[in-house]
């Protein structure tokens, strides 16, 4: 079995993160989700993986995975033009995929206890297709799938209006070579894309054998602020370790599971976990409150800074309390020591402040 990711996409809805960075290298818990994607895949035991990038964001993935080596697997970029659709990501890999059967992962999602049953099942029942399913209450935002009573899908829709079950379509399927005939039957949706769902339809409509699998564990979509937030809070409260390898000083106090990693000095600061500090940071004078991670090279002093993502080399100065927020890479948020309340912004394209 072969495996493609898609890392395509313009990640509009993260802006401005997204202007220098792809969505799906944007870190949770201070490990970029792709990698996350990556190491269950490799658990799966799938070595040969496709990933679909963007002309915009595509150098940033290849940086960031390289040769796959890390993951002892071997990997194939291939680049999408325009972010046509999920069944046109695969469409465009179809020289790469070739009469393998495959597995589809979306680069923005993550999920608990990785792929492996998922995989297994596949292998045990060989449908034609087996997608992956979770109950939401959020209906209107995905595809939607109708079982049957033993679990077969009957049909399934993309993010309709009057959904019919609770059961959304997560970004992991696993198809066999027959739904290539499918996508090249599919016409574009009303959003101007070809659609994986429209694709399973096909595949459900002409006798095809799709069948489904229930999470039972967390899944994160992480397309939006609040999603990448959310995700950052579940990823540190289900996987994060005590590992402290940083220097901290007796007047310090670390309470709960926190990571400090190589190179990071805490001085009179007290961390509160789950907490995710990377290489190369100074804290001093702080409070680091629970569900924050803080990319390397990153200096806060005087702070309190809770429930946020802070990327790498910023600055957080005298800010009494910041929480529920995502600092970009080399921002700096500095207040002042002194009188006059005016206050001074130097903010890229596409910034949100909120005072
Ligand atoms: O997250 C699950 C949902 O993902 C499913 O419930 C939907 O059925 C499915 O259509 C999809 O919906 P989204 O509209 O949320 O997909 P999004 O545009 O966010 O793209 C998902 C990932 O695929 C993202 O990492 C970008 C990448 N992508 C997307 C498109 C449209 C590509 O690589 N190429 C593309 O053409």
């Amino acid at each position: 079995m072969k495996a493609l990711i898609l890392a395509g996409g313009k990640g509009t809805r993260l802006k401005p993160l997204t202007n220098t960075i792809a969505k799906q290298l944007l870190p949770v818990a201070n490990k970029p989700i792709l990698f996350y994607v990556l190491d269950q895949i490799k658990e799966a035991g799938i070595t040969d993986i496709g990933i679909i990038i963007s002309p915009e964001t595509g150098s940033y993935i290849k940086e960031a995975v390289g040769d796959g080596s890390k993951w002892n697997a071997q990997i194939t970029y291939i680049l999408q033009p325009e972010p046509l659709g999920l069944a046109h990501a695969v469409k465009t890999a179809q020289d790469f995929l070739g009469d393998s059967p495959f597995l589809m992962f979306l680069g923005d999602n993550l999920i608990q206890g990785g792929i492996v049953q998922f995989v297994e099942q596949f292998n045990r029942s060989s449908p034609d297709a087996l997608i992956l399913l979770k109950v939401v209450k959020e209906t209107h935002l995905f595809g939607i799938a109708e079982l049957d009573e033993k679990g077969k899908v009957y049909r399934i829709e993309e993010k309709p209006k009057h959904p019919k079950s609770n059961l959304a379509v997560i970004g992991v399927y696993i198809f066999s070579p027959a739904v290539h005939e499918a996508i090249a039957y599919i016409k574009p949706s009303w959003r101007g894309e070809l659609e994986i769902t429209d694709s399973i339809q096909r595949l459900i409509d002409t006798k095809k054998n799709v069948q489904s699998y229930i999470l039972d564990g967390w899944w994160l979509d992480t397309g939006k602020k609040d999603d990448l937030l959310e995700a950052n809070r579940v990823v540190l409260d289900d996987l994060l370790k005590c590992d402290i390898k940083g220097e901290i000083d007796t007047a310090s106090q670390i309470v709960g599971r926190v990571e400090i990693r190589p190179g990071t000095k805490i001085g009179n600061s007290t961390i509160r976990g789950p907490v995710s500090i990377a290489e190369n940071c100074q804290i001093r004078s702080s409070f680091i409150g629970p569900f924050t991670s803080i990319g390397a090279g990153t200096v806060i002093q005087n702070s309190s800074i809770e429930h946020s993502v802070i990327l790498q080399d910023c600055h957080i100065i005298n800010i009494e309390r910041l929480a529920d927020s995502i600092i970009g890479k080399g921002t700096e948020v500095i207040k002042e020591e002194q009188t006059f309340k005016a206050l001074r912004l130097f903010l890229g394209d596409d910034a949100k402040v909120e005072l």
